[in-house]
């Protein structure tokens, strides 16, 4: 598939992804949102990609939102598969088994902050602002954001932010804890290149494990969680990297991980 809306590299194991429509703010069109499906689809399936890093082009926006040019000509039919797709799509980044890393680099809003939502770790730039502003629209949330907003940072939050549709800054966003770090707009990509580097240098079978039992938390009970991670834990166990990772540590060395 040939893209128009998104770019995608390989570097060292980690894929970047961006939304590059700055002169729409990188609203997420129709279109858009095909090229994200078929992306993530593919970087699911190539061995050489590690981790993931999604950010917007430009100077101004991550993504502002699902575009609205499209949105108001929807009628209720239309509307469903509207969010169901926008879900389907969100819910193949949470579900990738590889860590995404969402490089929040202005403003997230509506859909915006929903595709932030459905990657694994967020940081944000000083300059981010977060928002889901759909009740001004006449809308709610519908990629997902009432379900991963409201888990993330709790339901009193996660009312208020939707609403009001009032936009917080990235020190709000990272105090009530939808962001996890904020960097400089100068730093904020070597700072998520570091941490993917990082993650690339541990064992991908248990970093993939991990992720899944993290994963699980919105689908399952406790029980049904625990179970599933004393499995995963299991696995982990019959791999040459846990042996390859045990055995470091006692030789003090650093551990040679192979994947396997
Ligand atoms: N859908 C479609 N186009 C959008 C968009 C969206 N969600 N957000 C921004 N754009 C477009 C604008 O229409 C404008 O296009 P134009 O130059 O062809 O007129 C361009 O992006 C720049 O946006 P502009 O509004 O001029 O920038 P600004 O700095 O004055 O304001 C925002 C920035 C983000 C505050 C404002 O664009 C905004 O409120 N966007 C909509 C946010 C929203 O409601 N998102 C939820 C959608 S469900």
């Amino acid at each position: 598939m040939e893209y128009k809306n998104i770019l995608l590299t390989v570097k060292e194991k980690t894929a970047f992804v961006t939304i590059n429509r700055p002169d729409k703010l990188n609203a997420l069109n129709n279109a858009t949102l095909d090229e994200l499906k078929h992306c993530f689809n593919a970087i699911k399936n190539d061995n050489a990609v590690n981790v993931v890093i999604i950010t917007g082009a430009g100077e101004k926006a991550f993504i502002a939102g699902a575009d609205i040019s499209e949105l108001n000509k929807l009628n209720t039919v239309e509307g469903k598969i509207f969010s169901e797709k926008g879900q389907e799509v969100f819910n193949l980044i949470e579900k990738l088994g590889k860590p995404v890393i969402a490089v929040v680099n202005g403003f997230a809003l509506g859909g915006g902050c929903e595709l932030a939502l459905a990657c694994h770790i967020r940081i944000a730039s000083e300059k981010a602002k977060f928002g889901q502003p759909e009740v001004n629209l006449g809308i709610i949330p519908g990629y997902g954001g009432t379900q991963r907003l409201t888990r993330l940072i709790n339901s009193g939050r996660s009312s208020e932010m939707i609403l009001t549709g009032d936009l917080i800054d990235s020190h709000e966003a990272l105090r009530i804890g939808l962001v996890n770090k904020v960097f400089s707009s100068e730093e904020i990509m070597s700072k998520a290149i570091e941490m993917a580097e990082k993650i690339s240098t541990k064992g991908q079978i248990a970093v993939r494990m991990a992720l899944r039992a993290i994963v699980s938390c919105n689908d399952t009970s406790e029980s049904e969680g625990q179970n599933l991670e004393s499995s995963l834990f299991a696995i982990c166990c019959g791999t040459e990297d846990f042996k390859e990772g045990t055995l470091a540590f006692l030789e003090k060395r650093k551990p040679n991980f192979k994947n396997e």
